[in-house]
């Protein structure tokens, strides 16, 4: 049996539009923070069966597939057998160490989990090596942003290339505010082809291409209310293009705009605050460095605790067990 684990990440420039090429290739680059706390772990066992099969680990954190969901992710497996010429069939299971029913994207983990440990285990079946770029790459076929939870940090895909960023920030402080738990009603795959029916989609890479590298700019030296700023400008960009898009579709619910609306007036009081940004989903991340520990527990007091379930690795808030 061979076992892996591999962590979210959280995007702050967007991967939304795909090329038409099938190939989840983006038709703008994106860059996104590692959430080194929030990860799935994927093992692997040699079955007798004749097809390969995905189960859920036994975690207190189980979670389910969508029909749908299972047969990308046995998709995704097969071209990895497929790499490596493998004509066996496996058990798949997997399991997050957070819990899977409160609307935290865990695509990106779960296939970059998949991907990790199916190229652990078939190169040592057939001796046939590969790179973690070549990884990340295969990864990003089955879910595109898999490929950026191959590397730490920020984490800078264009399409060709995906690679971490250097900057003077080591860790960062998250919380992901739960404000809806239910599924997705559309996808974040079919949210890609439907923000191309907007008519703010055109604009879209260049305002995104453009906002990356401010972002990388305002990485170093640090300028944290710039990409407070560019963050802030980025999602609502992304989730305007759902709201626009035909027809349109949305994931806020009451519970996200107060979030947000917290969000801002704690940086308008307090002249400082965390970089705030949104999946396509109802919850919002708080980004936060670590010198900001004080101001996160002041907001997460005043805003969230009594009120609101949210995760994060700030162990003195020590909410979910992550
Ligand atoms: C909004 O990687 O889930 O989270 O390639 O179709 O699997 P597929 O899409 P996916 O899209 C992620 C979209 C996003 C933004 C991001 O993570 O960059």
């Amino acid at each position: 049996m061979w076992t892996s684990d591999r962590a979210a990440n959280i995007a702050l420039i967007k991967y939304m539009g795909k090329k038409e090429n099938g190939l989840n290739q983006p038709t703008n680059s994106s860059i996104s923070w590692t959430l080194k706390h929030l990860r799935t772990r994927v093992s692997l066992e040699p079955s007798e069966k004749d097809s390969d099969i995905w189960l859920p680990i036994k975690t207190p954190y189980p979670f389910k597939m969508s029909q749908e969901g299972k047969r990308k992710y046995i998709n995704h497996f097969q071209r990895i057998k497929n790499h490596f010429d493998i004509n066996e069939h496996f058990v798949i299971s997997s399991g997050n160490n957070f819990p899977a029913d409160c609307g935290i994207a865990s695509s990106a983990s779960s296939f970059a989990a998949l991907t990790e440990v199916s190229c652990e285990a078939f190169s040592e079946m057939t001796g046939k090596k590969i790179s973690t770029v070549e990884k990340a790459k295969l990864s990003a076929m089955g879910s595109g942003s898999s490929c950026r939870s191959f590397f730490d940090g920020w984490v800078l895909w264009d399409g060709d290339e995906v690679s971490s960023v250097k900057t003077d920030i080591d860790d960062l402080l998250h919380m992901v505010v739960i404000a809806g738990a239910s599924a997705k009603k559309v996808s974040s795959s079919q949210a890609h082809q439907r923000v191309k029916t907007s008519s703010l989609f055109p604009g879209r890479i260049e305002r995104a291409e453009a906002r990356l590298i401010d972002f990388k700019k305002s990485t170093k030296p640090l300028d944290w209310p710039r990409l407070f700023q560019i963050a802030w400008e980025e999602f609502w960009d992304m989730h305007v293009l759902f709201e626009t898009s035909q027809p349109p579709f949305g994931y806020y619910v009451p519970t996200t705009i107060s979030v947000l609306n917290s969000a801002r007036d704690f940086w308008e009081k307090n002249g400082d605050g965390p970089l705030v940004t949104m999946d396509a989903g109802p919850n919002v991340h708080l980004l936060w460095r670590e010198d900001q520990e004080g101001l996160a527990l002041k907001y997460f007091n005043e805003s969230l605790k009594g009120k609101l379930t949210c995760l994060t690795n700030i162990q003195e808030i020590g909410f979910a067990k992550i």
